[in-house]
């Protein structure tokens, strides 16, 4: 019996020009590249340009994404927009990005789930394209995180980056794909983290923007258990391993937590993608940004099995298995 799949078309992603290096930041801040690098394996981030929004820069991934799919705008019927980092309150950043695509069919909604947030729209698009009420997605993960940081706080400006990742999603009939598409999802919140990791402001508490403030240790003490869980029910529901996976892209928070969610399940150093050494934590940007770094490269290829996983605030949590 044949059903409906969500198959990635395309990838893409944008970075904003401007490199802001360690030794740069312990110019303004009490830090240094070898602290920095020791404890996070970070060297550089990207910032945007005054007046470059997150719209912008998700704009600039979707762009690329439809060109990597062969498809163009009209083509979309639904975008999905994860970020903390919206231009505006109000509307979405994803209406923006669908009037400047010139789409004007579909849906077009913002959704925020901090880092987890890429995660959480790639499987609502899933559920959203199995059911048949949409054709094709545009999921993009956007952020400008440079904006809701306090540039003197050592703890917390270290650590984040602006850039912007998006994959298309096309509902497929899998008597036409195969094996290919997305094969399971999971996501997982707790609010009862809420202040671990949080920013200090919103439209209703401060009517102002705020900034992040994080307990960095006790987000890494529940990172890497969370993260192991969700992949141990993506292996459960799919019959996968870490030894029949092909590639693990996680969100890319820090080296550490990378490398010890990777040890915990026995997945190869080889088959980890890392680019949180050039992009820093780019939040809900970061996971399209690999996948698009790791694709472009020649790494994943069509037919290769996929993991995902990311953890953030909330805390929220979960992980997605793709048969690219
Ligand atoms: N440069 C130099 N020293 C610093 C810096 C810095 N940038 N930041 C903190 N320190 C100091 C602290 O002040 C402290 O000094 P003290 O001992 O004199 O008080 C010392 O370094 C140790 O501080 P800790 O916070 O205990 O350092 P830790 O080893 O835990 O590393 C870090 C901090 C990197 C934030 C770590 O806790 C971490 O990676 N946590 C996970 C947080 C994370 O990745 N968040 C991303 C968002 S959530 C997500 O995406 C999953």
């Amino acid at each position: 019996m044949s059903v409906i799949k969500s198959v990635v078309r395309g990838v893409g992603s944008y970075l904003p020009e401007r490199v802001l290096t360690n030794s740069e930041l312990a110019r303004s801040v009490d830090t240094s590249d070898e602290w920095i690098v020791q404890r996070t394996g970070i060297r550089e981030r990207h910032i945007a340009a005054t007046g470059e929004l997150t719209s912008d820069l998700a704009r600039h991934a979707a762009t690329r994404a439809l060109a990597d799919a062969g498809l163009v705008a009209g083509d979309i019927d639904l975008i999905i927009l994860a970020t903390s980092t919206p231009d505006q309150t109000f509307p979405a950043t994803a209406a923006t990005v669908q009037a400047q695509l010139g789409i004007t069919q579909g849906a077009a909604f913002d959704l925020q789930a901090v880092c987890s947030g890429f995660v959480f729209a790639l499987a609502t698009a899933d559920a959203h394209l199995r059911t048949g009420s949409f054709k094709r997605a545009l999921v993009i993960g956007a952020e400008t995180f440079s904006r809701i940081l306090d540039w003197e706080d050592r703890g917390t400006c270290v650590l984040f980056g602006d850039g912007a990742g998006a994959v298309v999603l096309e509902a497929c009939d899998s008597a036409e794909v195969g094996e290919r598409g997305i094969l399971t999802t999971h996501l997982r919140s707790d609010g009862r983290h809420r202040s671990k990791l949080f920013v200090d402001g919103g439209p209703s508490s401060t009517q102002t923007v705020g900034h992040l403030r994080m307990e960095g240790r006790e987000v890494f003490k529940h990172a890497v258990g969370m993260i192991t869980d969700v992949i141990e029910d993506a292996f459960a529901a799919t019959g996968a391993s870490a030894d029949t996976i092909d590639w693990f892209v996680p969100h890319q928070a820090n080296r550490r937590i990378i490398d010890a969610s990777a040890q915990k399940l026995g997945i190869a150093p080889s088959k980890v993608v890392t680019t949180v050494d050039l992009h820093g934590n780019t939040s809900a940007a970061s996971i399209p940004l690999a996948l698009d770094t790791a694709h472009k490269d020649g790494r994943i290829k069509s037919g290769d099995l996929v993991l995902l996983e990311a953890m953030g605030g909330g805390f929220t949590w979960g992980s997605a298995l793709i048969r690219w």
